[in-house]
């Protein structure tokens, strides 16, 4: 992706605007896992910047800024109406900020891509309701979302490579679906269509993933199996997951981000936004 100027000559101030604010940027510290092609330099693979969203004069988001680093996993909490959902329609150019900024590394302006174009950058997103065809199966289920530029039939009639059989395998071995490869996906249950979905986003390699309420209608083993999941992929990946299941936040968060009327109330571990008196207020202790 090519660097213009201007987008670089406009993110240095930011970021150096931000260095000794004492926000989660500086917190993180995770950098091993910079993206490829990606300008990450200061660590940091999300920028927002002071973000409104308004419908019809509500503001859905209002100047909400959140940094996200190389190779954390996130979790965004808050209250329904609080914005979050809102928040990942503007991070994949769904929805267009009234106001504010938005990068993807240093020099991806968000704000100027369309939905096509932020996910070829690499920003993958999982809807709550899995999406999968029903009628294929596992195999070829991942088989397709490695192709995105072909027609169903025509990319499953072409030939793999072994290379690409091989990334098949370990995507099957990382979601936990190897002994159901050749199953139809619509046989599986609604957890296992969900591993298979974060599968077909692992396919396309996406340096940062956006998972809505992704445990929401699991078992038990299902949650405590993605729990793990989410785990091992962060590091390699950047993660942001919103959920309202505490336990499971619980369970991977290393920094929770606290959301309320469109505007971050509290970030920090899950164990300080939950001795947050505003946080009590408005969502935990409801
Ligand atoms: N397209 C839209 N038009 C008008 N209002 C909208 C639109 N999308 C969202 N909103 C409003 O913006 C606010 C934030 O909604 P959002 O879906 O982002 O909340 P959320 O934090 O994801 O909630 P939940 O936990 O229930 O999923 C809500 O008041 C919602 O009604
Ligand atoms: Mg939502």
């Amino acid at each position: 992706m090519s660097v213009t100027a201007t987008a670089q000559f406009m993110l240095e101030p930011i970021l150096d605007a931000n260095k000794d604010a004492g926000s989660s940027r500086d917190a993180i510290g995770l950098g091993q896992a910079a993206g490829k092609g990606l300008n990450t330099r200061h660590g940091t693979i999300l920028t927002l910047e002071d973000i409104s969203v308004s419908f019809d004069g509500f503001k859905a988001l209002n100047a909400l800024s959140l940094y996200i680093g190389v190779g954390e996993l996130r979790c965004i909490i808050g209250p329904n109406g609080a914005g979050k959902t809102t928040l990942m329609d503007v991070i994949t150019g769904k929805t267009r900020p009234s106001h504010g900024q938005a990068w993807f590394g240093e020099t991806l302006d968000l704000t100027h891509m369309n939905e096509v174009q932020i996910a070829q950058a690499g920003i993958g997103r999982k809807f709550q309701k899995p999406t999968v065809f029903e009628a294929l199966s596992v195999f070829e289920n991942l088989e397709l979302a490695q192709k995105t530029d072909k027609s169903v039939w025509a990319s499953l009639r072409a030939r793999l490579s072994g290379e690409q059989r091989e990334r098949i395998g370990e995507v099957l071995d990382t979601i936990g679906l190897s002994t159901s490869v050749h199953r139809p996906a619509g046989l599986l249950s609604h957890g296992q269509k969900q591993f298979l979905e974060i599968g077909m986003l692992l396919m396309q390699d996406p340096q940062l993933l956006l998972l809505d309420e992704p445990v929401a209608g699991m078992t038990d083993a299902e949650t405590e199996f993605t729990a793990e999941l989410f785990k091992r992929l962060a590091g390699k990946h950047s993660l942001m997951v919103v959920e309202h299941d505490m336990g499971f936040v619980g369970a991977i968060a290393d920094h929770v981000t606290v959301l309320h009327q469109g505007s971050v109330l509290a970030e920090g571990s899950l164990a300080q936004v939950q001795a947050d008196d505003r946080v009590i207020e408005v969502y935990l202790g409801r």
